[in-house]
């Protein structure tokens, strides 16, 4: 199975990320870990060139395409080959990230952010995504704000929230909200229960 997570930034979705991990870890589940962009020797380099905040001149479609480019190289190289061995594969952010940033915070356009990602996901969706559902205006956690994302607008993040909203209506219960509560151990346990009921732990 093929297990996504997303939100916004500051909500502590590496964190859950983590604790998912350690309970899988310790009740003998194992799982291939990855996280968007990134979790490939190219991606990772693609990743440096997106955060990278003296790259000031980026331009959206720039930057929505080489989100693009690394999932295609991190879905070809080591998430598809996974589940096609029949493991479970946990990413932290995938296509809907690029939704909810370009697609509607950057105000490219979903459709035209889809298209630009169908050649990189090729038809491949998650089984479950996890969104940790907390407007970044009312979290009550701060982010680091060195990356060049992390440093745009505290209205450019409400805006991602929105558009992570909008999505899940279309989502077909694919993207299942969870609410973080300001107790960590709380909203793992959430997790856990979502994903079991999904078949996607035990
Ligand atoms: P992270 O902070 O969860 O590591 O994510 C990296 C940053 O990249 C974060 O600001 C969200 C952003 N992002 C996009 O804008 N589009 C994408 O497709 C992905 C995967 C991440």
């Amino acid at each position: 199975m093929f297990v996504t997570f997303e939100g916004c930034e500051g909500v502590g979705k590496s964190t859950q990320v983590k604790m998912l991990r350690d309970y899988l870890d310790r009740t003998g589940q194992p799982a291939v870990y990855v996280r968007e962009p990134g979790s490939t020797h190219i991606s990772e380099q693609i990743r440096n060139i997106i955060a990278n905040p003296e790259n000031t001149e980026m331009t959206d479609i720039t930057e929505a395409m080489l989100f693009a480019a690394s999932r295609a190289q991190l879905v070809r190289e080591v998430i598809r080959p996974a589940l096609e061995r029949g493991e479970l594969v946990i990413c932290d952010r995938y296509v809907d990230s690029s939704v909810a940033y370009q697609g509607y915070a950057r105000g490219m356009g979903v459709e035209r952010i889809k298209q630009i990602n169908a050649p990189a996901i090729d038809g491949l969706l998650p089984d479950v995504t996890i969104f940790l559902d907390l407007r970044p205006s009312e979290s009550w956690r701060t982010f680091k704000n060195t990356d060049r994302l992390e440093q745009e607008s505290a209205d450019f993040h409400d805006k991602v929230y929105d558009g992570y909203i909008a999505e899940i209506k279309g989502s077909n219960g694919r993207i299942i909200p969870v609410k973080p509560d300001f107790d960590k151990k709380v909203t793992a346990e959430r997790i856990l229960e979502v994903l079991r009921e999904k078949g996607a732990i035990k």
